[in-house]
């Protein structure tokens, strides 16, 4: 039988890791957000440095970490997360979120060098700067010997000596540590060496056409945001506001953001969690209140799902809501988000999941989140931004969604399109019939009555007596015409008759063509 051999994996794919893996600012703050989640902050603070961006820092009031732990995870432990092994547990039944151990560098994405200090509950507070090479990519795929080392004291296999090879990704310098905090514990990270691409695109995005600077109250700036068709228009700071406000684990505006109490029981939960995130002073909610839709809302709570799928846990739940008649607005609420341990994954999902049936227009009518209890972090790419689609745990997802989307939430939602169809139409016919009374009482200078058909009559019957008219119009079944022409043409069979009641002919005619000019111009 042949022997199997062990397959090893090249310190240059987690070195690849390291950079560039998220895809915008906010994904990168995101994890530092969770990071002081998972710190048991209560509080994280983000300032851009607006309207310059010349610098983003982020605080915490949370546990710290230790110089000792620091230089730790410096020395070897990047992509070693110690959370999982740990059985770390977090205040307020919070799960934990970190898991990989290379989240806290995705923030190199937005600069070259950052400085981070910490005040940790117990242990030695530090600070220091850690730079992080430029180019990492480029140069990896280069074996540049400044950072790719080979070790003599390799691995012997087969008789063969294979090198172990380091990688260096940056470096880092202790710093005097001075207190930064008025809290027992705390994290601070300052990106003072921003690219200037990135600050140069957030300050341009504030000369944009269409700019206006967030209100005070993020209730309020929901609404302005609501109110525009994509954040495109509102430019990269709104953006970032949006993004972050779309993936962290805070509560929503309010209970009753959405419709029916769908999210009273997830947004009491993330009330208890007590954590909150402000972004320039700006207390940040979810970026979701749907509210005074005309058409209404068709709502579908999914009431917690569970499921073993080859051997492991799935449970979930969240709910999909319709806004009738009205395209959700902005773009970017359009779809399905999932949020694992609270957290977005990504952005919401305009395909539905893959959905695979065309709703046509109502599709850009629904939004929905799905909240992941157990499972699915294993279908999680690196980047926590997107999933193996092909994942069974994906697939169950995907699944159990798409049925409730076939079978119960579009159905409803074409039976109320044909119910306000219905409705429209009888509206319709109603004004037209009080418009087609007015022409009558103009034309007859009288009192008008109308009455409804007496079945089987084809033509309308008049009687005046005096200064008073008594119509009854044909019968609608015994009009032989489409079915959306019978009340017109029943109209002009009357406005007919009428007009016979004129002497000469001459008159019938110009009566009939003034009386039926009248009537298409009110119809
Ligand atoms: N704000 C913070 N407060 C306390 N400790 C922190 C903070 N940020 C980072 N750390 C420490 O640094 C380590 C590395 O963070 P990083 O985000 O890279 O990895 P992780 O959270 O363990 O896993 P993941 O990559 O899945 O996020 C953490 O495990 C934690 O010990
Ligand atoms: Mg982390």
């Amino acid at each position: 039988m042949p022997r199997s051999n062990k397959i090893y994996v090249h310190e240059k794919a987690l070195a690849h890791l390291s950079r560039g893996l998220y895809r915008s600012p906010a994904s990168a703050l995101r994890e530092l957000v969770s990071n002081a989640w998972d710190a048991n902050a209560r509080v994280v603070r983000i300032a851009t440095n607006y309207p310059h961006f010349l610098q983003v820092s982020i605080e915490d009031n949370g546990d710290g970490f230790s110089k000792d732990e620091f230089k730790r995870l410096m020395a070897g432990n990047i992509g070693n997360s110690d959370k999982r092994p740990r059985n770390l547990t977090l205040i307020n039944n919070r799960p934990v979120i970190g898991r990989l151990g290379i989240g806290m560098l995705g923030i190199a994405q937005i600069c070259g060098s950052f400085r981070i200090m910490s005040s940790p509950k117990d242990g030695e507070p530090f600070a220091a700067r850690v730079r992080l090479y430029d180019l990492m990519k480029e140069r990896l795929d280069a074996d540049d010997p400044e950072i790719v080392q080979s070790k003599q004291t390799g691995d012997q296999i087969d008789n063969q000596q294979f090198p172990i090879t380091e990688i260096d990704v940056g470096e880092y310098t202790l710093e005097p540590y001075e207190p930064f905090t008025e809290n027992k514990s705390g994290t601070r990270i300052i990106a003072d060496d921003v690219h200037p691409t990135f600050s140069q695109s957030f300050r341009e995005s504030l000369n944009a056409e269409g700019f206006e600077e967030p209100p005070l109250i993020w209730r309020k700036a929901v609404d302005v945001m609501a109110h525009v068709h994509s954040l495109q228009q509102l430019g990269d700071y709104w953006k970032l506001l949006w993004e972050l406000s779309a993936a962290c684990p805070i509560p929503y505006v309010s209970t009753d953001a959405l419709p029916k109490a769908l999210i009273k029981a997830d947004d009491k939960r993330l009330q208890e969690y007590d954590f909150k995130v402000l972004v320039d002073s700006l207390e940040l909610a979810k970026p979701i209140y749907l509210k005074g839709n005309p058409g209404g809302y068709t709502t579908f709570p999914i009431e917690e799902q569970e499921r073993m799928i080859y051997g492991r846990k799935l449970r979930f739940h969240g709910y999909l809501a319709v806004q009738e008649g009205r395209q959700i607005k902005p773009d970017e609420l359009r779809g399905i988000m999932i949020r694992i341990k609270n957290v977005a994954i990504g952005y919401y999902d305009p395909s539905m999941l893959d959905y695979k049936f065309n709703e046509g227009p109502r599709s850009r009518w629904l939004t929905g989140e799905i909240y992941i209890d157990e499972g699915l972090e294993d279908a999680l790419n690196v980047d926590r931004d997107s999933f193996n689609r092909f994942h069974p745990q994906f697939r169950a997802v995907q699944q159990h969604i798409h049925k409730v989307l076939r079978g119960n939430v579009f159905p409803e939602v074409y039976q109320k399109i044909d119910e306000r169809s219905v409705a429209k139409r009888d509206a319709r016919s109603e004004a037209r019939l009080s418009a087609f009374k007015e022409i009558l009482a103009e034309a007859t200078d009288g009192k008008v009555e109308i009455e409804p058909a007496e079945a089987n009559v084809e033509f309308p019957i008049l009687k005046r007596t005096g200064r008073k008219l008594k119509v009854q119009l044909p019968s609608e079944e015994a009009l032989d015409t489409r079915k959306s022409q019978k009340q017109i043409a029943a109209a002009i069979l009357t406005l007919y008759e009428l007009s016979m009641l004129e002497k000469s002919s001459e008159a019938k005619r110009r009566r009939f063509s003034e009386l039926l000019l009248r009537l298409f111009r009110s119809w």
